[in-house]
């Protein structure tokens, strides 16, 4: 087939769901008008770990309005069957009301079911509760690790002993809260043995399998619909408790049940980014040249499941050195189970591996990205493999040319403005090029316009967009002629909307199945005499405005419409499938990078960190959506500035309560914590990733945020903070 022109793919075009958005008329999980719904109120465990004595619904059930409560008293018991998929941690989830036990404070303990909200919140009010209280454990520092996960190559401890010079550091990350803007809810409703549910995720088949899991039913009786998705950073990327509550709730009230979580719900009812602590250990020659590291890692996870973050890749690819060793703990805790947050573990690691190169470049008197450049591997150092593509020396060339890093005094505290401290930083990120299996399907009708299907989310980042992009230039069409529909289970299965996958999975899968669709048109064109196409072979025949024409000879053609009417059709369709190489067995190392560069002011009496700009140079392979890909890094880099500086969820260890479970006590940046962001797109066309030439984009671009700007932060004051977040207190 003759490649399409590329009209929408790399236009900077606005959004095509940005009118239904500001109208209100794109609607989110909870905001769908299901007739005779009831709401449902959680009672949350106000004790962090004990047992449930009394639980007592008169007065509540006397409330008006309140229709059922329902405990681990009344709760019937619900299958639970293993449901190692939609991206259930190992161990054994939180099975609602089955039992007495609270293994965390906020755990549901009832549920309120009546026909107003403010009943059911009045009457969760009523429920009185008592407990057998025990003392929690939930200070990271204080709890007793796992058996570690390993790597090791070469010998890192004899690497080590051999350096000429040496790094021993240790950093502590805080606890962060995803705080999407749109909370967590769910609609559910049973007709006879099938559920719907209306549900705010970011991965429609994980939790169409949690349900059917959790109540033993097939697949096909369970439809979960969730067009529009209001933020999630990786927090709905699996299935929550409050999901099968409102699923039980309409089962036993045979009404279909609306339970949307408060915003301090949301800080124990869905996961976090764990707190951290991580030791690592380097070695290297004088000119800076790595010869091990040594990686002790651990974070929080609750006591019934063990969360993995994707917190050991760095260490292993990001640098060529020969000896590396990683030990990587859980520490069970009396929380709930954490989860990944943008930028998962990589987030994480950067900020140790960026801040130390940056520590050891200061100590070496080599220039930090000159540092980097002396490690840069020409291929995969962990697995061998060479890159499909790698272009990070390029990110540091372009980055250090537009950011003016050669302005930078590499001599820390030696820049001034009035009261301010100025320091420059930088740091490179790297995330997972993850691809996984994903179908779509498109349909051409006989007007001349198509309709194109898959089952994933948009959480954001603008899929709506980038989808329709890639089936108009793949079906020769304008962008209004298609209609991307998605978010519901009864369209083609798609991997979880996380973890920069999107766009190469599904993506894919719809170029494939508008391909399909094109090349049946092209075919049935030049075999149909009537056809001016009749004749030319069909790899000289191409697409453009709906209008089917010879590559060398546009004026020969004819619409898609004249084309299906004369041969009576009133469609063409195709399913379309990605199938990447299986895990672990891809032939390329693919990656995504970026290269983070941040100036600073910190006040030199109060310790106030002020970002004053920040650039971002990625290597995320081709760039479908400009537009929607500064959306995703000015948004990524504001996440970033968070973990920096700002976003620390805090536990009173005492009994395991969240103190700061609102937005108030939370800090996240807001418009005057943000200044001049910039990000520049080394724009390539990875064809050997996936046949879209993306890798991916959403999580890099919060990646190397925290290290470039704590990097700045050492070069303002000479003072390494190395404890996010970076706060005043620390700075004083
Ligand atoms: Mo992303 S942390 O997988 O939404």
């Amino acid at each position: 087939m003759s490649p399409q022109p590329q009209t929408a793919v790399g236009a900077p075009l606005s959004r095509v769901d940005g009118r239904l958005k500001v109208t209100g008329k794109a609607l989110f999980a909870a905001e769908f008008d299901v007739e005779g719904v009831v709401h449902a109120v959680i009672v949350d465990a106000s004790i962090g770990r004990g047992r449930i004595t009394s639980l007592d619904t008169r007065a509540a059930l006397a409330h008006p309005g309140v229709l059922r409560v329902i405990s681990h008293r009344d709760a019937p018991k619900l299958p639970y069957l293993d449901n190692p998929g939609s991206n259930n941690p190992p161990g054994r989830r939180l099975r609602v009301f089955q039992d007495d036990l609270v293994l965390f404070h906020g755990q549901p303990v009832a549920v309120v079911i009546a026909t107003t909200l403010e009943a059911a919140q009045h009457g969760a009010g009523l429920v009185e509760v008592a407990y057998e209280a025990e003392q929690v454990s939930t200070d990271l520092t204080k709890g007793e690790p796992d058996a570690p996960t390993l790597y090791a190559r070469g010998d890192a401890e004899a690497g080590l002993r051999d350096a000429a010079v040496r790094l021993d550091v240790t950093y502590r990350m805080a606890r962060n809260h995803h705080n999407a803007l749109e909370p967590h809810a769910t609609i559910a409703r049973w007709d006879g043995d099938k559920l719907t549910v209306w549900d705010k995720t970011q991965w429609i088949v994980g939790t169409q399998t949690e349900l059917s899991t959790v109540f033993d039913l097939p697949m096909a009786s369970v439809r979960v619909i969730n067009p529009f998705v209001g933020g999630g950073f990786g927090s709905a990327s699996r299935s929550w408790p409050h999901t099968v509550v409102a699923a039980l709730a309409a089962r036993e009230t045979g009404r279909p049940v609306k339970l949307v979580l408060s915003r301090r719900q949301q800080y124990f009812g869905t996961g976090y980014r764990p707190a951290y602590e991580y030791r690592l250990r380097v070695g290297s020659d004088r000119k800076g040249r790595l010869a091990a590291m040594a990686h002790e890692m651990e974070h929080e996870t609750s006591s019934y499941e063990k969360f993995f973050d994707g917190i050991m890749t760095a260490g292993q690819m990001l640098y060529s050195m020969p000896n590396v060793s990683q030990a990587y703990r859980t520490v069970p805790l009396d929380v709930n189970t954490p989860l990944w947050m943008r930028g998962p573990g990589f987030a994480n690691s950067s900020f140790v591996i960026e801040s130390a190169l940056d520590e050891l470049a200061h100590k070496l008197g080599v220039d930090p990205i000159e540092l980097r450049r002396r490690n840069e591997p020409n291929e995969d150092p962990a697995s061998g493999l060479p890159f499909s593509t790698r272009r990070l020396r390029e990110c540091y060339t372009v980055g250090a040319r537009e950011f003016g890093w050669h302005r930078r005094n590499p001599k820390p505290r030696s820049t001034r403005d009035g009261d301010w401290l100025i320091g420059r930083g930088m740091a490179a990120g790297v995330y997972d090029g993850g691809r996984f299996q994903s179908e779509a399907r498109a349909r051409l009708d006989a007007d001349g316009t198509a309709v194109v299907e898959s089952a994933t989310s948009d959480m954001g980042p603008g899929t709506y967009t980038s989808q329709t992009q890639v089936a108009a230039d793949a079906l020769g069409l304008t962008m209004r002629t298609v209609t991307v529909r998605m978010g519901d289970s009864l369209y083609p299965p798609t991997p979880p909307h996380g973890g920069s996958l999107t766009m190469a999975s599904v993506g894919s899968a719809v170029l494939d199945a508008c391909n399909k669709v094109r090349r049946q048109a092209i075919e049935l064109a030049v075999g149909d005499e009537g056809s001016p196409l009749y004749g030319v072979p069909a790899g000289e025949v191409v697409v453009r405005g709906g209008r089917l024409h010879a590559k060398k000879d546009p004026a020969r053609g004819e619409t898609y419409q004249r084309l299906l009417a004369r041969n009576n059709r009133t469609h063409l369709a195709a399913d379309g499938i990605f199938t990447p190489p299986p895990w672990g067995q891809d032939p390329l190392s693919v990656y995504v990078y970026n290269a983070t560069f941040a100036e600073v002011a910190v006040d030199a009496r109060l310790g106030l960190v002020r970002v004053r700009r920040m650039l971002g140079v990625y290597d995320a392979g081709r760039i479908i959506s400009p537009k929607l890909a500064d959306s995703q890094a000015l948004g990524g880099m504001v996440g970033g500035i968070g973990q920096a500086l700002l976003e620390h969820t805090v536990t009173d260890h005492r009994d395991g309560r969240i103190v700061n479970a609102n937005l108030a006590d939370y800090l996240v940046p807001v418009n005057a914590d943000i200044t001049d962001l910039k990000a520049i797109y080394l724009d390539g066309d990875d064809q050997q990733a996936d046949p879209l030439g993306v890798k991916g984009l959403g999580e890099l671009v919060l990646i190397g945020v925290a290290p470039a700007i704590a990097n700045a932060v050492f070069n303002a004051t000479g003072r390494r903070i190395r404890e996010l977040p970076i706060t005043a207190e620390a700075l004083l």
